[in-house]
């Protein structure tokens, strides 16, 4: 539906505008890939049959949002709206009849996208088909509801502005600044929060919790973050959801499905290569618990019994199938989240173009009680060169609560 509306797009430029047409058609092919950069879906896409009429449900610490309907709907959607109007939302926040809008719309990462892109991307939005579709965005309880607290919020918490090069560093590393800061908005998920949601940015992409999972630290940091995996490790991970170490699970699943298995391999290097220039000075590595600690021993046994047939005896999983336990920076994140979630309710790792069918890690919630799970999660935790904090109990049984609906 969509191409045939660009397509129809273009046969109405050729008819009228003869050579000036091609122009347009790239403009609009340029603003669906970066629509798709951008992950529009992820959020105003509940339907696939009714594509950005909106209706995800987002949830925050504070409530309630969803995704609004950005078809070209005059009634429900954004078809009444200017070039102007859908600048001001992108780069200012600002959206329908001047309301603020709340930060789950990352227009605190958008506002970096230059005017060039903003222009085809809305170019693309208005070759959608008009859904009429009503959304009521805001369903944040008393007092989270009222707009006029984004005052407040945008002053401490949004730098508005273009994304700036530095000239000191290459075309390529700029290109990937870019990309991963402005409309790949990474760090909506990976940079930790401050107390009212906005990002901290002296940590930038440092890692924290989404939606009962862990961002990890992608960061080059070590121990943490991904500082041993080479630029093709990275681009794989982004193509195929899969590399060596790892297999993207949860959101990122998600931002993988959607989004970056479609990124050009010239944007992905660009990635890679900001990426792998991020470090973090002096990380801090805790000391792994000792070998004969008893949480160590009794972690070891549920271990071989439950998880080393798939993950190997020592942690190094099996290239692409199994994800590598050892040196993993999902397993050293501070916070066990991930793993907690991964264990009680098993998981399947993503399926893309490149790679259609996905392994699966089985549930262990009916067969393993949260003392069993936190033993075998610290151990995982401290060996094979992984150091974090020890698991509790307590830990996984609060999992286990927000997993049971
Ligand atoms: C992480 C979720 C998320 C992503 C990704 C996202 N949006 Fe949004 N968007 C929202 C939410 C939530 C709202 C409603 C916010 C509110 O009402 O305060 C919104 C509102 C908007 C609005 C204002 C609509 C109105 O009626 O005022 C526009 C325009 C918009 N988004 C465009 C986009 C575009 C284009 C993209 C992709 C480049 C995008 N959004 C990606 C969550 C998201
Ligand atoms: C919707 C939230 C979300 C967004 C947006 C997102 N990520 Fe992620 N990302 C996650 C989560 C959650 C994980 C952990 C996945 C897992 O447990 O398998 C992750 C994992 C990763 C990993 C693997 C780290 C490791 O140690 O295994 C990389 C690399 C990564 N993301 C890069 C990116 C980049 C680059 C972007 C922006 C283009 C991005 N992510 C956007 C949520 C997100
Ligand atoms: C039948 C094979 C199998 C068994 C048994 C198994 N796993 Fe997994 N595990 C997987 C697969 C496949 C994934 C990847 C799934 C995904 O990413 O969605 C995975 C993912 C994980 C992850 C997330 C890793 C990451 O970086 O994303 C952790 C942690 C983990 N397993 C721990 C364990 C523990 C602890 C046990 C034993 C209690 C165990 N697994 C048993 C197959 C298995």
């Amino acid at each position: 539906m969509k191409r045939l509306a660009a397509l129809s797009l273009l046969a109405l430029g050729l008819a009228s505008f003869g050579a000036q047409a091609q122009p347009e058609f790239e403009q609009v092919e340029k603003g669906r890939y970066l629509a798709t950069v951008g992950d529009c879906t992820a959020c105003h896409t509940s339907d696939p049959q009714k594509p950005f009429a909106g209706g995800v449900e987002i949830s925050t610490p504070f409530g309630k949002l969803v995704g609004a309907n950005i078809t070209p709907d005059s009634e429900t959607g954004i078809g009444n709206w200017t070039y102007d109007d859908f600048k001001r939302a992108m780069s200012e926040g600002i959206g329908h009849g001047g309301k603020r809008l709340y930060g789950a719309m990352p227009f605190t990462a958008y506002t970096k996208v230059t005017d060039e892109d903003n222009r085809a991307i809305w170019a693309y939005l208005q070759t959608l088909e008009p859904i009429h579709n009503p959304v009521e965005t805001n369903q944040l309880p008393f007092p989270f509801n009222i707009r006029t607290s984004l005052i407040g919020w945008n002053w401490l918490n949004f730098d508005r502005g273009v994304y700036q090069p530095d000239m000191s560093k290459s075309a390529e590393w700029n290109r990937g600044a870019y990309l991963v800061q402005g409309l790949g908005h990474c760090g909506t998920c990976h940079t930790p929060k401050n107390m009212i949601g906005g990002d901290k940015n002296d940590n930038f992409l440092q890692g924290t919790e989404i939606e009962n999972w862990w961002a990890p630290n992608i960061t080059a940091a070590n121990h943490q973050g991904i500082g041993r995996w080479s630029e093709q490790d990275i681009k794989d991970y982004l193509r195929t959801g899969v590399n060596r170490y790892d297999i993207a699970s949860g959101p990122m699943a998600e931002q993988v499905k959607n989004s970056s298995q479609y990124w050009k391999e010239e944007d992905l290097q660009a990635v890679a290569v900001y990426l792998k220039s991020l470090g973090v000075k002096d990380e801090k590595v805790p000391a792994p618990l000792k070998g004969d600690d008893k949480q160590m021993i009794a972690g070891r046994h549920i271990y071989f019994d439950r998880c080393s047939a798939c993950h190997g005896s020592s942690g190094k999983g099996e290239k692409n199938i199994f994800p590598q336990l050892a040196n993993n920076a999902l397993v050293n994140a501070p916070e066990p989240v991930s793993l907690a979630h991964v264990v009680l309710a098993g998981s399947r790792g993503v399926d893309t173009d490149a790679r259609p069918t996905a392994p699966a890690m089985p549930a262990f919630a009916s067969i393993m009680t949260d003392e069993e799970i936190a033993t075998v999660l610290t151990y995982i935790r401290n060996s094979w060169g992984n150091s974090a904090p020890a698991v509790s109990a307590d830990d996984v049984k609060k999992m286990r609560e927000r997993l049971t609906p």
